[in-house]
């Protein structure tokens, strides 16, 4: 293969991504390149990955477990802190149990397969995050229905043609890229019509949404035998690590069958109790959750006055979209000029080019204007 072609091709077409490290630690600003930039790509939606409570309980954790796992968790890599977390996390979403990945991209490409056979068959929303689509491209599920973004109607159509007995219906609850919120209330109600099961990914609704419960807790649905959420303690959370959360019998399964889970050596102990000390932060600050939802309803009242055509949605991930690829880099570059981060997403993380702007807690009233205001002019 000739990969100085195809980088080329990539660069000529605007899509070359490289990476950029930061000389910092994670939060409100950050260091890239020796200048501090205001960060708005952050999915640390609380501002708890430099916490200090959640940063003693993972140092204190090193301290008294070590720091490699050493092991699967079937093996020995696991600790009385992974289980805690384990039944921390249960109790959390309103769930009998709940099983550890090792980030929630392993939740997705562990569970999903796990959860589904030869005779199942997945309906999957088409904005679903890469993780979804590569846990559905690793089942043996013969039958794999992509349904148009949040249009139920089209999913009826498509579960109503379907003859297999087992159905999984697979959908983001906050969508990454675009920050809406899926109809998790009537997506629940066709599961009941057609027998199916429910798999809601939480990643950006966990800490978030339903006083960070996430989205069935948003939509005041009881936790049921057919739904299974998956979350991760990566983003609003602030730690790393993913989860599956269900009946019993669900989680054993995975616990037997999940193959991320089995052949890939547990999370460190530390991290597991920077998980654990969020969870108990995010109970006792619940004026965090309220100081995020301030934030995101500035942030898009601001752009809906600046003529910007974004949503009132109650969510911290704002696209605001152009048209190709090279003007949404020259807009990134117009920010980082007037010291603020906030990147271009590009094909084939999404279809269409945008700045994917992510609200937290840690922003203050005049981060978010001046934000608005650099857009405004950068767009002129
Ligand atoms: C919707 C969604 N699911 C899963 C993941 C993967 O989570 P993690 O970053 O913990 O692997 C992400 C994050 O990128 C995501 O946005």
């Amino acid at each position: 293969m000739n990969y100085k072609d195809k980088l080329d091709e990539l660069r000529r077409q605007d899509l070359l991504r490289s990476v950029r490290d930061r000389d910092c630690p994670a939060g409100r600003t950050i260091k890239i390149g020796g200048r501090d930039l205001l960060n708005f790509s952050s999915n640390d939606y609380l501002g708890l990955a430099s916490n200090h409570a959640i940063i003693e309980a993972a140092q204190n954790a090193l301290i008294d477990f070590g720091h490699g796992a050493g092991a699967s968790r079937l093996l020995s890599g696991g600790t009385t802190l992974h289980a805690t977390l384990q039944i921390r996390t249960a109790a959390f979403k309103g769930t009998e149990k709940a099983l550890l990945f090792n980030s929630g991209y392993a939740a997705n490409t562990g569970a999903i397969p796990a959860l589904t056979d030869a005779h199942t068959a997945i309906f999957s929303d088409e904005l679903n995050h890469a993780s979804i689509v590569d846990g559905c491209r690793l089942s043996a599920a013969t039958e794999r229905h992509i349904y148009k973004h949040n249009d139920l109607n089209h999913l009826e159509a498509l579960l109503s043609k379907s003859q297999r007995v087992n159905k999984l219906i697979v959908t983001e609850s906050i969508f990454s890229m675009d920050g809406d919120v899926a109809d998790i209330c009537n997506l629940n109600m066709l599961c009941a019509r057609f027998g199916a099961a429910l798999y809601i990914d939480d990643a950006h609704a966990t800490g978030v949404i339903g006083g960070g419960r996430g989205a069935l807790a948003h939509f005041n649905i009881v936790p049921q035998n057919h739904i299974i959420q998956m979350g991760t303690y990566s983003k609003a959370l602030g730690s790393v690590g993913g989860f599956a959360a269900a009946e019993k019998q669900v989680i054993d399964y995975l616990c037997n069958t999940a193959r991320t889970l089995i052949y890939s050596t547990a999370l460190p102990a530390s991290a597991v109790a920077a998980s654990i000390a969020a969870i108990d932060y995010i109970a006792a600050h619940p004026e965090l959750i309220v100081k995020l939802r301030d934030n995101i309803a500035t942030c898009r009242k601001l752009l809906i006055a600046r003529g910007f055509p974004v949503t009132l949605d109650e969510t911290p991930i704002i696209p605001v979209m152009f048209s190709t690829s090279a003007e949404t880099l020259t807009m990134s570059a117009r920010l980082l000029a007037q010291g603020i981060y906030a990147p271009a997403i590009r094909p084939p993380t999404v279809k269409a080019p945008r700045i994917r702007i992510s609200i937290s807690a840690f922003h203050e009233r005049g981060d978010v204007t001046h934000l608005v205001n650099a857009l405004y002019e950068a767009a002129r």
